[in-house]
């Protein structure tokens, strides 16, 4: 089909709450490219929002899909599911959790946490302790719950009266949250670094701090890392760059590398707290996603995706950085790995994102001032350097 006749369906049939589109529509992927229905490629620095970890049409991925489409796509989790039983067990391996449990995206792990912190102390005897702590500028997820623990008004908006039991803090405040904190207080939660809050990372202080608060105070700490999870920042786990682990964390986006699966890792103390009955899913966990994220997690082990997130993101601060120093409305460059933020001072982000796309790159923004890259993880020194030169060439026709 055309552009044309594929933008007109959609006007006409499509529930549109994503706003004015690009107007691209892309056929088929390799690697970090991405191929349009005119034949056009452009190079993905986005990664469908952290989710092509493996870039598009990664071989492994796709026969771990192919393969266990043609055995079977699902059976109910009244089953043993093998998929799912070994991705449990490679996450609790690689992970301080002792149990996972797989929903089908971030916003419905999230939910299971949330579930899960006020079932462990209800099921105590403390059904008063049930208020969630997370940060101003968060993101969580889109269900009713999620939007209630995302920190930012402009998600609020018309759904009042939003369900209750959450409280916002500023991020990297300690005192703000030790003020925060209420008999009522379960939980603290948090990005290690707000992704679409503008890729704001916590301090290691603050979150050393924020584990210490929680054991002095017996409140479980929860870890969102659906967009820092499985290699990003550098690490498997965003948390391994604090020295601290949490009591709960959850997964998505990068998990299936396409495929929607979610998960709710736990240490075994708090995951007791749901015993059969309290928590289920159709879809979730099964074996198609599995297989999936098992693929992606065998990838990302073996062609040591983390690490290469660790020395290629670092070479990409380490140019923006040298485009900060000759562009002084660049106001900061922040993030970790291949999560990558550049703050203007300029409210040009719209438009420069727009002229990256117009020269083939595929990027994120957010708000006015702040651009976002989020590349596969399997992109190169040299797709960077690339990128680089483009965006240089962009910033010096910006004003
Ligand atoms: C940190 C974080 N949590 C939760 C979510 C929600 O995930 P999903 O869109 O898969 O429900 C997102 C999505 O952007 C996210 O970045």
């Amino acid at each position: 089909m055309h552009l044309d006749e594929i933008m007109e369906l959609d006007g006409k049939y499509y529930m549109n709450t994503f706003g004015s589109r690009t107007p691209v529509c892309f056929q088929y992927g390799k690697g970090i490219n991405l191929w349009d229905t005119e034949g056009r490629k452009y190079t993905d620095f986005y990664a469908g929002v952290a989710v092509s970890a493996l870039g598009h049409s990664h071989p492994k991925l796709v026969n771990a899909i192919k393969e266990q489409a043609e055995r079977f796509l699902h059976c109910a989790n009244l089953y043993y599911i093998e998929p799912q039983a070994k991705l449990a067990k490679l996450l609790v391996e690689s992970s301080c959790a002792d149990r996972v449990f797989f929903a089908n995206s971030g916003a419905e792990a999230n939910e299971g946490a949330i579930k899960l912190a006020r079932m462990f102390f209800s099921k105590k005897g403390m059904p008063h302790k049930y208020e969630i702590i997370t940060m101003k500028k968060s993101f969580h997820g889109r269900t009713l719950n999620t939007l209630a623990a995302t920190g930012q008004e402009k998600f609020h908006a018309h759904l009042k009266p939003l369900p209750p039991g959450f409280k916002y803090a500023p991020l990297n405040d300690i005192d703000a949250l030790k003020a925060a904190i209420t008999d009522s207080t379960c939980a603290v939660m948090l990005e290690p670094i707000q992704g679409e809050g503008g890729v704001n990372p916590a301090d290691i202080e603050f979150m050393k701090g924020v584990r210490k608060l929680c054991d002095e105070k017996e409140l479980l700490l929860i870890l969102d890392e659906i967009q820092t999870g499985i290699g990003r920042t550098g690490k498997l786990f965003a948390y391994e760059h604090f020295g601290i682990e949490p009591d709960i964390f959850t997964l998505a986006k990068a998990l299936g590398g396409g495929v929607p699966i979610g998960a709710l890792c736990a240490k075994e103390f708090v995951a007791s707290a749901f015993e059969p009955g309290d928590h289920g899913s159709t879809f979730g966990g099964n074996p198609l996603a599995c297989a999936a994220g098992l693929a992606v997690m065998d990838v990302v082990f073996g062609d040591r995706l983390a690490e290469n997130a660790a020395a290629v993101g670092s070479h990409l601060i380490q140019k923006l950085s040298a485009l900060k120093q000759k562009y002084s409305f660049i106001k900061e460059i922040r993030g970790k790995g291949l999560i990558v933020g550049i703050e203007f001072s300029l409210e040009i982000a719209s438009d420069v994102k727009n002229k990256c796309f117009e020269r083939g790159y595929l990027i994120g923004s957010i708000g006015s001032n702040i651009l976002r890259l989020l590349p596969p993880l399997i992109v190169a020194t040299e797709d960077i350097d690339s990128f680089i030169s483009t965006f240089d060439s962009i910033l010096s026709k910006i004003i």
